[in-house]
């Protein structure tokens, strides 16, 4: 069985390198340069990553001219498609009379404007340039706040790449312990205090992190989470165990972080706001900034004070050269006005529609997946177990998973590498149609193999 499905996955990468040889002439000149001819992890893919030449709505073109439907967009960023004619124009418009100032801008009001006025749980915020400065920044603000040092996350649980996130991200099979706790270091060398500091626990295990909390509560400042787990296939958690984890938090006085940088999409105020579970902290990022680099955090005002420089409680600096830059203000500013209610229903329930033909796709030909995700968010997984946290996501069938990428990518749809994507404004019903043919012609050829 697997002999076969190797010789299929081998015959795609080889389709797809007829297919992208400019692209790999770029790539071999980049490798002189950067390590792995790339400058983020997730830029590369086997055998080497298509280069982009441009991209318009919802389509990016390579420089061998293949053109393949978006479902990447930029890590989700780019929630109108690209070069969104409103999101341009003021990016023209801003960069005409200064692209950075010293000064603040009276943009970085407007938009901390319309994203306090939509989320439950921020009453101020501050920017950064990147979700990872966000995650960094609000548990620093969390231990300012409570005067305590440990932080609490999720095993397989990304955050960005700072060093107090990156414990137990994607730790190996073979690495795991029976308990998630102590975690799992990500690189040789990362200090093992880490390991003190960051506790570790299971999702939708509510006995085991309750365990976990009330036994390190009186040094742990903060639990940060997705309440939408982005690294899992966009899988929900269950809405008892996001409760459980809000009203456990207030009862042992700690902060309460929701990673919203993804599942910001949701809802106007996100997926706090659909779950009805309010943090008291958030991190968002992508879609809030037009395309541009982007990151906020922000929640109660009684924690966020603690940044304000005129205030008494003041006790965290926060600079960044680029925070709140104009350009990235300007072009965010225009993607929030744009995202009406009707935007995000017409989203979801496409993404509804997704789900349930794809789930039909594989239960017709008796293959065993399951079809992850909520609103504009899907994930496609090779599993015979019920996905519910790190664990079980991890036996995804590693060969399948690569041949329906690869496949994907020779029909011109880009998704992410675990086969996971997102809808955006002008997804219609002829993209998701595009999408199940797709994958309907590649899960029967895997059939025919297995
Ligand atoms: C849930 C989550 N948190 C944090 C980050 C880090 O954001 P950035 O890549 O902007 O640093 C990401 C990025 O993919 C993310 O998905």
């Amino acid at each position: 069985m697997s002999e076969n499905l190797n010789k299929l996955l081998n015959q795609k990468i080889e389709q797809y390198k007829s297919k992208t040889q400019q692209s790999h002439k770029l790539q071999l000149n980049a490798t002189k340069f950067m390590p792995g001819g790339s400058t983020r992890t997730t830029q590369w893919m086997e055998p080497y990553p298509f280069y982009a030449k441009n991209a318009k709505d919802q389509h990016i073109t390579d420089v061998d001219n293949n053109s393949y439907l978006d479902f990447m967009i930029n890590a989700t960023s780019l929630i109108h498609g690209h070069a969104s004619p409103k999101v341009i124009n003021a990016i023209k418009t801003q960069s005409d009379i200064g692209t950075a100032y010293s000064a603040p801008t009276d943009g970085q009001t407007k938009l901390a404007k319309l994203l306090t006025d939509r989320t439950p749980s921020i009453e101020t915020l501050r920017f950064t340039n990147s979700g990872t400065e966000a995650t960094m920044m609000a548990i620093m603000a969390a231990r300012a706040y409570t005067n305590k040092q440990k932080i609490a996350k999720f095993e397989g649980g990304y955050h960005g790449t700072h060093d107090h996130v990156s414990i137990s991200v994607g730790p190996k099979e073979s690495e795991l312990n029976e308990s998630t706790n102590p975690g799992i270091l990500q690189y040789p060398g990362q200090p093992k205090s880490l390991l003190e500091d960051v506790i570790v626990l299971p999702y939708n295990d509510i006995e085991k992190t309750k365990e976990l909390l009330t036994q390190h509560s009186k040094e742990i400042a903060c639990l940060i989470m997705e309440p939408v787990i982005s690294g899992l296939g966009y899988l929900p958690l269950d809405i008892k165990f996001l409760e459980f984890t809000r009203e456990i938090t207030k009862e042992l006085n700690i902060v309460l972080i929701y990673d919203e940088i993804q599942s910001y999409r949701l809802a106007p105020g996100g997926a706090q706001e659909l779950f009805n579970v309010t943090p008291d902290m958030t991190t968002l990022g992508k879609i809030i900034g037009g395309g541009l680099p982007v990151g906020a955090f922000g929640g109660k005002e009684d924690i966020m004070d603690l940044l304000n420089p005129s205030s008494e409680n003041y006790n965290l600096s926060h600079a960044g050269t680029f925070n709140g830059n104009p350009l990235t203000m300007e072009a965010g500013a225009v993607v929030m006005e744009e995202l009406t209610d009707e935007k995000y229903e017409k989203m979801n329930t496409l993404g509804d529609d997704l789900r349930s033909k794809l789930n039909s796709i594989f239960n017709e030909l008796e293959i065993n997946a399951q079809i992850t995700g909520i609103g504009s968010l899907f994930g496609i997984n090779f599993n015979d177990n019920k996905i519910k946290d790190y664990r079980s996501f991890i036996k995804n069938d590693g060969l399948l998973t690569k041949i329906l990428f690869m496949g994907s990518i020779n029909n011109g749809i880009l998704m992410q590498t675990k086969n996971a994507g997102a809808l955006n404004t002008l997804s219609s019903e002829l993209e998701i149609i595009k999408l199940e043919e797709s994958t309907r012609t590649i899960a029967t050829e895997i059939k025919s193999n297995i």
